[in-house]
């Protein structure tokens, strides 16, 4: 399915990335990965060291990669504990600089894969707010953005992945991208067991989480949710563009009838 194509996958030392990385070699691809720390030895493919939250690391990134590239998957985030400044800047727009130094890069018919979130479920309701943070250019002070929207540490991961969820329909249709051809995607999880998830318990509270649970009975695994970026990366997906697919066990769709009242 990926056979011949070359995936950067940033967030791969850990969690949904590293396995990401695991099924796109399986199914044919050369990875390149991307991480604030290095991988374990069992993730394959070559590793750049980058801190995405750095203004600097999107063209240091790029200076360093094959001349093409097929896909970006942007798996890398943080939980919020670190605050909201940092939270937005891993989260949206360190994400948005990377994709936007890599499109010149990636080939025609090529895609991306934005990680969001249920989290981000808010981006209509908030969605004046959504719409001017994403509206800002470049790589903004955040500490400035968190102060004017007086957000709270708890606020960061839900603001940051509403963001990513509007950027993701907005860049969709994009010249930047659509103009060559590159599709834009996003994955949203549920709760998934890898080393963020205790940050949530601490950060949103058990209550939350296992809400969340026992509506779809157990929590996701890195492996639930990486076969669904390898195939918005993959040509099978190339009529997909600016969708966001759930992966959740069915939460989304849980939430949709308890807020819409269906
Ligand atoms: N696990 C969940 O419950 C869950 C639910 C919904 C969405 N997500 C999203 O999935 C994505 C992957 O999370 P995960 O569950 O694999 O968590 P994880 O903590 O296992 O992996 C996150 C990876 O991102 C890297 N990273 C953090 N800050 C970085 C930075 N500044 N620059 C570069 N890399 C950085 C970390 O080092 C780590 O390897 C995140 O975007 C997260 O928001 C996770």
């Amino acid at each position: 399915m990926l056979f011949g194509k070359t995936l950067l996958i940033t967030g791969i030392a850990s969690g949904i990335g590293a396995q990401t990385a695991l099924v796109a070699a399986s199914l044919g691809a050369e990875i390149v990965g991307v991480d604030v720390k290095a991988p374990p030895a069992t993730v394959p493919g070559a590793f750049i060291e980058a801190d995405l939250s750095d203004p600097a690391a999107a063209a240091a990134i790029a200076a360093r990669l094959p001349a093409r590239l097929d896909a970006l998957c942007n798996v890398a985030g943080i939980s919020g504990v670190a605050g909201a400044a940092k939270t937005l800047a891993v989260n949206f727009y360190g994400l948005r600089a990377l994709s936007e130094a890599l499109a010149p890069r990636i080939r025609e018919g090529g895609a991306i894969v934005n990680v969001a979130s249920i989290a981000g479920y808010g981006w209509r309701a908030n969605l004046e707010r959504t719409k001017h943070l994403v509206g800002v250019q470049g790589f903004p002070d955040t500490a400035a953005l968190v102060r004017e929207f007086a957000l709270t540490e708890q606020d960061g991961y839900p603001v940051s992945k509403e963001a990513l969820l509007l950027w993701t329909q907005r860049a969709a249709h994009q010249p930047l991208f659509r103009g060559r051809g590159i599709r834009v995607n996003a994955v949203s999880p549920g709760p998934v067991t890898t080393p963020i998830y205790g940050e949530f318990r601490a950060l949103f509270g058990d209550a939350r989480v296992d809400d969340d649970i026992t509506r779809v009975g157990r929590p996701g695994t890195a492996p639930d949710i990486a076969p669904a970026i390898a195939f918005l990366c993959s040509d099978g997906a190339r009529w997909i563009n600016g969708a966001n697919v759930p992966v959740d066990g069915g939460l989304e769709a849980s939430v949709n009838a308890s807020v819409l009242g269906f």
